[in-house]
């Protein structure tokens, strides 16, 4: 084999495109490719020669190896150049992206208010026992809301049941820390309701407690003020109303101006010009020693709203079953956070 002809002709090669560059390969570094051959042949070179014929195929494999090189970087260049231009001027694909449920959002936006005057987030547990939901609480044995109507026992004994409110997290905190205490706990509840436009059997409660020394009325009302302002305009107003709960003493139902008609009087707020957003009151001290705190040194308040409800209020909601039916047209209606 004439080494030198097969030198040059590795030198020289040219690829126009890619399958003449493969053939080039193939006749060169293939297996049964020219320097195969040349490299067998080693053992028919007369020994004296050998070192120069080593030499010269070394020679035509570098040389062989350096157009592969360098034409498979050129093809691969061009490969990409021959791929369309994007055309930056054509509208985007749609990529729908999730938004935050309006409960989650009304939820957020109480404990972000609460949260800048002091108060830290609590959770509880959404099955509880008797003591933690009821008697804790001060609910006597006959207290119609321990009634089948109202409660999902989980049991015959009725032992546990779905909490009925969050103020079973006011329990399990106050047993288990000191004051001064100051907490949200927010969550789901459950009551055994005929689901309607206004009532459903699960829905989200806030509750906020506030246990230290010298606690008093006059600042519940101030913090609700507040928490009114912040959440429905700094013109809101509140107004409490005496109501009862087993576990607060004296108790109110808290009503705010409605923000709809700025309380001259429209359908939502039926024209009363008020809306009721919680329940709330002074914790009864017998709650308070129920939970291991010492009634003649702490006093405390509490509230508990519902999250659907004020919902509602804020987006002019009518039908409190729209938030569970995961709808999307209603949910994307809300901010995309
Ligand atoms: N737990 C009460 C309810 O569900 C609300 C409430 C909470 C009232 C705290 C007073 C104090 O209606």
């Amino acid at each position: 084999m004439d080494t030198q002809a097969l030198l040059q002709e590795a030198q020289n090669f040219q690829a126009e495109n890619k399958e003449q560059l493969d053939a080039f390969k193939s006749r060169f570094l293939g297996k049964k490719g020219v320097l195969n051959d040349l490299f067998a042949n080693m053992k028919h070179v007369a020994p004296e020669s050998r070192k120069s014929y080593g030499q010269e195929v070394n020679a035509i494999k570098q040389a062989a190896e350096e157009k592969i090189t360098q034409y498979t970087a050129l093809f691969e260049n061009s490969d990409s150049k021959s791929t369309p231009d994007i055309d930056h001027s054509l509208p985007g694909n749609w990529m729908p992206v999730g938004s935050m449920h309006p409960v989650t959002l009304v939820r957020n936006e109480i404990l972000e208010i609460f949260s800048k005057i002091g108060f830290s987030v609590a959770e509880g547990p959404e099955i509880e026992d008797d003591w933690h939901n009821f008697s804790a609480l001060n609910f006597p044995p006959e207290h119609p809301a321990r009634d089948m109507q109202d409660t999902f026992f989980m049991d015959h004994e009725a032992a546990f049941a779905l909490r009925t409110h969050t103020s079973s997290v006011q329990v399990r905190i106050m047993e288990n820390h000191k004051p001064p205490i100051r907490i949200t706990a927010p969550g789901r509840v459950y009551r055994n309701e005929a689901i309607s436009a206004r009532a459903h059997c699960l829905f989200h409660q806030v509750e906020g407690l506030y246990i230290d020394k010298n606690v008093s009325f006059a600042d519940l009302k101030q913090t609700l003020l507040h928490f009114a302002k912040e959440m429905f305009g700094a013109e809101s107003q509140i107004r409490l109303r005496p109501s009862y709960f087993p576990f607060t003493e004296p108790s109110a139902e808290m009503d705010v101006s409605c923000n709809i008609c700025s309380g001259e009087g429209c359908n939502v707020c039926k024209h009363t010009g008020w809306l009721e957003i919680m329940g709330c009151g002074m914790v009864d001290p017998q709650v308070l020693s129920n939970c291991g705190i010492d009634p003649e040194t702490y006093s405390g308040y509490a509230f508990g709203m519902g999250v659907e409800r004020i919902a509602m209020l804020k987006y002019s909601i009518k039908d409190l079953r729209l938030f569970f039916e995961n709808d999307v047209k209603f949910l994307k209606q809300f901010g995309n956070g």
